[in-house]
Formats: structure tokens, sequence, C-alpha cells
């Protein structure tokens, strides 16, 4: 049986709480068996990567693996995504269509936000759990399915059963094994360690030093209530990493990036939280657009030195450094997917929409970037100056660091100090 920690190590999962190691136990336990497991805890505890670990550790490992959240798929079309559904089951159903549960035949299929099934799915599912069978929408042929079923839920499954959303026999059928995520706040001995881990990624992916935190910091973080969990705490990791200027961070720092603790304080305060923390998501817009136009920059240089010589061995040596800039780390972006392709795990994009939709939003989408590049040019190029002379007073002047934290040439840096008369 794999060790707790390989299998922390495999999945990226930090901490030694006694109640996470346990919560690991459990999922190794169960893997082998065919069991139903209901993953609890609050949001943001890290509830998605039991069922990846209990899959992977099965012998349907080589089987597909389904992820479907329940919450985002609307009601009218839920039976039809699970179950299927047969060609002119309803208007638009044009041609039969497999579900879910038919094409992870042999698989394991993860309910994320199981309590949000409508009642007649807790049906249908009901009768896949037990005996295996189903029916596509509109069809009256029973057909059979070997899936196996890992739920999660964050809501009180207890409540939703006294208030009848949910029925009580699901409950049990799919809870034969409950595994427990605690809060962050009962598991206070892991906070900094993974503060420590979330900034140390973050240095390395925004190419700065790593922030630290003095002792008075660690104290407010390790006491902090954490809501939103181990998912709050990596946001906060990644904001105070973009737009603290100091490395070593204070609790008086760190107090201006925790939300909840201003409830108690007197309005002004509050209000002046408010502002700070729509203004840093403003922050890191800004230095997201500021890399996007630092990129483009570079492809334009790119594009026209190879208009002016063609693609010869020549460019290509003389701008090395300029083409691994631009197309260097591109792959190690995405680590969680790198690490399913690795472990041959197959998940299905579950649609959040219909085509129709997702057609919609697109449009919608460009239309407001169109929106905001008018409205705010002039904002940007404060931005800019402001992101440039910080940077600048970072690095006591030195052009050449303050140019590779922004991500640019140091040619590109020198004229942005020209034109902003710096
Ligand atoms: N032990 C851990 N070590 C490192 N990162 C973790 C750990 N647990 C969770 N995370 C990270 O925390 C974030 C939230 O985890 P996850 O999405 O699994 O939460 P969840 O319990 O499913 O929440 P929700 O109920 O809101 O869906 C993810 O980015 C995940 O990678
Ligand atoms: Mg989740």
């Amino acid at each position: 049986m794999e060790s707790i920690q390989a299998t922390k190590q495999r999945f990226g999962l930090i901490g030694d709480d006694p109640k996470l190691n346990r919560a690991i136990e459990k999922a190794i336990q169960v893997a082998p068996t065919d069991i139903s497991v209901l993953v609890t805890g609050e949001s943001g505890v890290g509830k998605e990567s039991i069922p990846k670990i209990i899959h992977s550790l099965s012998h349907r490992k080589h089987g597909k693996y389904i992820a479907v959240n329940c919450g985002a798929i609307p009601e009218g079309t839920i039976d039809s995504e699970l179950f299927g559904h047969e060609k002119g089951a309803f208007t638009g159903a044009t041609q039969t269509r497999n579900g879910y549960f038919e094409v992870a035949d042999g698989g394991t299929i993860f309910l994320d936000e199981v309590g949000e099934l409508p009642l007649p799915t807790q049906v249908r599912l009901l009768r896949v759990l037990e005996n295996g069978e189903f029916m596509k929408v509109g069809s009256s042929k029973v057909q059979k399915t070997n899936v196996r079923i890992v739920a999660a839920t964050n809501i009180d499954i207890q409540e939703s059963i006294k208030k009848e959303k949910f029925r009580e026999d699901l409950y049990y059928r799919l809870s034969t094994v409950d595994i427990h995520l605690p809060p962050l706040r009962d598991r206070k001995g892991d906070i900094h360690l993974l503060f420590r881990k979330f900034a140390s990624d973050f240095a390395l992916k925004y190419k700065m030093p790593t922030i630290k935190l003095d002792d008075d910091a660690v104290k407010l973080l390790e006491n902090h209530r954490w809501g939103g969990n181990i998912r709050q705490l990596r946001n906060i990791a990644e904001q105070i990493s973009v737009l603290e200027q100091e490395r070593v961070i204070t609790a008086e720092n760190l107090k201006e990036y925790l939300p909840d603790i201003g409830s108690n304080l007197p309005a002004v305060i509050a209000d002046k939280k408010k502002e700070g923390d729509f203004s840093n998501e403003r922050e890191i817009l800004y230095k997201v657009l500021f890399d996007m136009k630092s990129d483009l920059n570079d492809l334009k240089s790119l594009t026209m030195k190879l208009m002016e010589h063609g693609n010869s061995e020549k460019v290509r040596n003389e701008n090395e450094s300029l083409i691994n800039k631009i197309y260097g780390d591109e792959d190690d972006e995405d680590g969680e997917s790198e690490e399913l392709t690795a472990e041959k795990l197959e998940v299905l994009q579950i649609p959040q929409q219909s085509p129709k939709a997702a057609q919609k939003a697109e449009s919608d989408k460009y239309y407001f970037a169109e929106e905001i590049e008018e409205e705010e040019t002039l904002s940007l190029h404060d931005k800019e100056l402001e992101l440039i002379k910080k940077s600048l007073e970072r690095h006591n002047g030195k052009r050449k660091a303050a140019a590779e934290e922004l991500g640019i040439s140091e040619r590109t840096l020198y004229r942005k100090i020209k034109q902003y008369n710096l």
C-alpha cells in the first residue's frame, strides 16, 4: 500500500496534521475497493484531490476519471448529461447521446457538489449505485454500467435531508465511507507550512525574491479564521508576493490582506479596507496587462527581425534569449493537468453552458475587451509608470535587475525611462 507521505508528494499536498493524514490514509485504504465515498469539508479545504487519489490507486486507474460539477449543470440537462438521451427525447435531441455513466464504464465518476442534484436525478443515481442500472432519457431500455462513485459536498447534507432536498437513502448509499477534510483553522500547524510553499511557488512564477513573514505575522496568520481555507491562503500569498515591495512581511502588512479582520474595527478602517481590496485586484490586472504588452513588444521586435533577415540561423542565434523569453517556460504553467497526463488520467471537460450561450459569452467578451481598452489607456500608462518606478526603487536604480523583474529587455526599459522622463 502506498504510504501517506508518498501520496502527499505525488499529489502536491502540503501539511502534516493528523486529521489530514487520516483523511489521506482513508483514501488509500478504500482505493482498491469499489466502495462509494463521500468527501466532506468546508469550501477550499482540498476535497478535489481525494477522488483523484482514490482513482489513481485503484484497479480502475487505466479507466476513465470524470469529474462532474453537479452545481454547474442546469437542472433541465443534468439527467441527459449524466445518463445520456435517445434521439428525439426532447426538442433539440437530434442524436442519441451517451452520458457520463456510460462513458466512464470501468472507471470513476467524481460527483462534486452532490448536494445540488435535483431530486429526480437523485432517484436515477440511487438506482445506479444499487445495481449499476440506468436508462437514457427518453428510453425504456435498461443499461448496465460499472462505475465507482466518489462524491463531495461542502454543505450540511443532514440539513438538506431535513428540508427534504436530499434523499436520506441516497446519502447512506453514497457515504459508505465518509472522508472529512478539516478546516484550516483546525490544523494550525500546517498554516505557515502551506504559506511558505505558496510563497516559494509564486516567487518562482513571478520571478521575484520569496516573501517571508516575521514572527508576529506568523502568529497573526496562524490565528486567522480562514473562512475560505487553503484557497484563500493561496490567494493571499499570491497577492502579497506580487504587491509588497518589502520581502519581509510584518503583521501590519499582513493585516491589510486579511479581509475578515476589519469587521470589528471602526467603519472608517473597514471602508479603507474595501477600497484596498479592489485596488489590489486592479493592480494584479495591470501587472498582467503590462506583462502581455511586454510580450507583444518582444514578438513585434522578433517579427521585424524575421522580416528583415528571414528565418536564418543567424537571427535565431542572435535572438536566442528573446526567443527563450517568449516561448521558453510555457509548458510548466499548468502543473495540474501535466500531473494528470502523467498519471494517464482522463478527465473530461464538463460543458457548463450550451454552445449558444458560450458563443454569446465569447462575443460579449470581445465587446467588453474593446470597451476596456478605450477607457483604460490613460491609467494603464500611469500604472506602467508606477510599476517601473517601484521596480527601479526596489533595485536601487539598477536597470538590469528592474528590467528582469518587469520581464522586459533593458533596452525597452531605457526607452520607457526616457519616454516618462524618469
Ligand atoms: N494540502 C494541500 N496542499 C497544497 N495545496 C492544497 C492542499 N489542499 C488544497 N490545496 C489547494 O487549495 C485549493 C482549493 O482546493 P480544492 O479545490 O480541492 O477545494 P474544495 O475543497 O474542492 O473546495 P470547494 O468546496 O469550494 O470546491 C486548490 O488550489 C488546491 O490545489
Ligand atoms: Mg471543489
